[in-house]
């Protein structure tokens, strides 16, 4: 089974989202842009993983680096955690890997989409919204969106805004489909084409009704990736 979880980056992720980064733009922000946004409390930073499993819903460990496995963050069924691994003889932990039931290996979660929103004052500016490109029309980037205005709406936000460059038209028809409207556009925005950016509003964020807005999405978002047979991590997408 394939499965999906979005969750707020951290530190150990940064090398990664740079990589997605690469691929999706060519590279907008190093490992300090990254690192910036994890320490603003005005950001919010979202990752979207995916991950094979048999069966469970709770993601294999991450390997570092190095190829060694960070410690899983399984909790058993009491809901608390498990002991840390013991150290070995070097004084260095070396958890074993999580089998699945059949007993054979998974590959680690592969993050595949990144997500950004800044609080400033009452807005929120989006400033980043990408998928892996092979794992784009599938519905998960309106899942990421979704997380990102559920955000706004939690911070009691009440409009989001963005720039979009004009010739985007996947992104451009994504957001107008959750409701952002054309508001203007700033001539010659993009220094690389010289393009213009269209710079997009939608409001009303902060109303009750958006709450059930983002409800009645979210059972549209969950039908379809079910039909792609995605996934989610238990728990996560509480909406
Ligand atoms: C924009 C982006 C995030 C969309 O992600 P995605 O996972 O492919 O989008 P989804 O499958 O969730 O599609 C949701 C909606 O987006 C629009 N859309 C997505 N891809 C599209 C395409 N190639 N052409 C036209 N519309 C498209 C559609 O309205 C679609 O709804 P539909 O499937 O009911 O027609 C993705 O194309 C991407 O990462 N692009 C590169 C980075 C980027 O440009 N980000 C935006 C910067 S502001």
């Amino acid at each position: 089974m394939r499965f999906l979880e979005i969750k707020p980056l951290t530190p150990e992720h940064l090398p990664d989202a740079v990589e997605l980064d690469r691929l999706c733009f060519g590279g907008i922000w190093a490992i300090e842009g990254y690192r910036r946004e994890l320490e603003s409390p005005n950001s919010d930073l979202l990752g979207l993983w995916t991950w094979e499993g048999a069966g469970t819903h709770h993601p294999p460990p991450l390997q570092n680096r190095a190829g060694t496995h960070h410690p899983p963050p399984l909790q058993n069924r009491a809901g608390t955690h498990h002991p840390p691994p013991l150290q070995n003889r070097a004084g260095t932990h070396h958890p074993p890997p999580l089998q699945n039931r059949a007993g054979t290996h998974h590959p680690p979660p592969l993050l595949i989409g990144i997500g950004c929103l800044w609080a400033i004052l009452e807005e929120a500016h989006i400033i980043m919204l990408a998928i892996h490109p092979q794992f784009q029309r599938q519905g998960l980037g309106q899942a990421l969106l979704l997380a990102l205005l559920k955000s706004a709406h939690d911070r009691q936000l009440e409009r989001s805004t963005l720039e979009v460059r004009d010739s985007n038209l996947a992104a451009v028809s994504l957001y107008k489909k959750f409701g952002f409207k054309e508001a203007g556009r700033r001539k010659r925005y993009y220094e690389d084409t010289g393009e213009d950016a269209l710079v997009m509003w939608r409001s009303g964020l902060e109303k009750p009704e958006f709450q059930q807005y983002l409800t009645v999405e979210k059972v549209q978002m969950c039908d379809r990736l079910h039909q792609k047979k995605w996934h989610w991590a238990i728990d996560n997408f509480e909406l």
